[in-house]
């Protein structure tokens, strides 16, 4: 059994308890999950489209966080997952175009029962390889039987052609087991630069569409 088998296994040391997290933080994904609905919902009825493609939510798994409770040096409990780790929980918001990540990033910051941890700005200051997203970590309170407990939760706003990025970049990165040479790095980087000039031209043809004036219909 591998160290990290080992420590997955310590997580599941009081199964009460681990069922107990996993129904928070899955409550926090429910949670956050309406709230994006209803958001997109709102912005569909007052302007006729959806700033919000889709959102998949996920949590961590117990391999996933023994790894990285051990790579950081942090006790193997589930007090210190809770604790240490704010990526449990994790949703992703996958948006039509770069103005709507700000705008759904801010309506979300809006509301007064969300608290901010952390912003990361890849889009203004993308990664070194390219990875472009906006990184929310916030709490929100989930409301118990007999008390209310603020729960972290990682938000990733992205366009749809940051997230076609993302995930090929992704799987090319973990699935392959070799060492990738800094030429196919930067072809990597180049086509996000890519990625993100077609993000802006589909913008300002938005726009542009959108200042044009309604078709003539014919009365009846
Ligand atoms: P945490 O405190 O654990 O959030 O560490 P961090 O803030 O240094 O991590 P960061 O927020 O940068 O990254 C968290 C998540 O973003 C990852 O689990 C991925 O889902 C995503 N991510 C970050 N960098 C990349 C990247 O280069 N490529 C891809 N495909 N995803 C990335
Ligand atoms: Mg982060």
């Amino acid at each position: 059994m591998s160290q990290t088998d080992k420590a997955a296994m310590e997580l599941f040391e009081n199964y009460q308890e681990y069922l107990a997290l996993q129904h928070l933080y899955q409550a926090a994904l429910k949670q956050l999950q309406i709230k994006f609905e209803v958001l997109n919902d709102e912005f569909h009825v007052r302007s006729g489209r959806s700033p919000i493609h889709h959102i998949e939510g996920r949590l961590k798994s117990t391999a996933s966080i023994a790894a990285k409770l051990q790579n950081r040096n942090f006790e193997i409990s589930l007090d210190s997952a809770k604790q240490n780790l704010n990526d449990i929980a994790g949703i992703r918001v996958v948006c039509s175009y770069v103005s709507d990540v700000y705008d759904v990033a801010e309506m979300l910051l809006r509301q007064s029962d969300i608290r901010l941890i952390k912003t990361q700005d890849y889009i203004k200051h993308p990664n070194y390889n390219g990875y472009r997203s906006l990184h929310l970590d916030i709490q929100l309170p989930i409301y118990l039987s007999d008390h209310t407990e603020f729960v972290n939760v990682e938000v990733q706003l992205r366009t749809i052609a940051m997230d076609f990025w993302a995930s090929l970049e992704h799987d090319l990165r973990y699935k392959s087991q070799k060492d990738i040479p800094a030429r196919i790095s930067r072809e990597m980087l180049q086509a996000s630069e890519s990625i993100a000039q077609v993000d802006r031209q589909m913008e300002q043809i938005y726009r542009e569409i959108q200042q044009l004036p309604d078709k003539e219909t014919d009365m009846i």
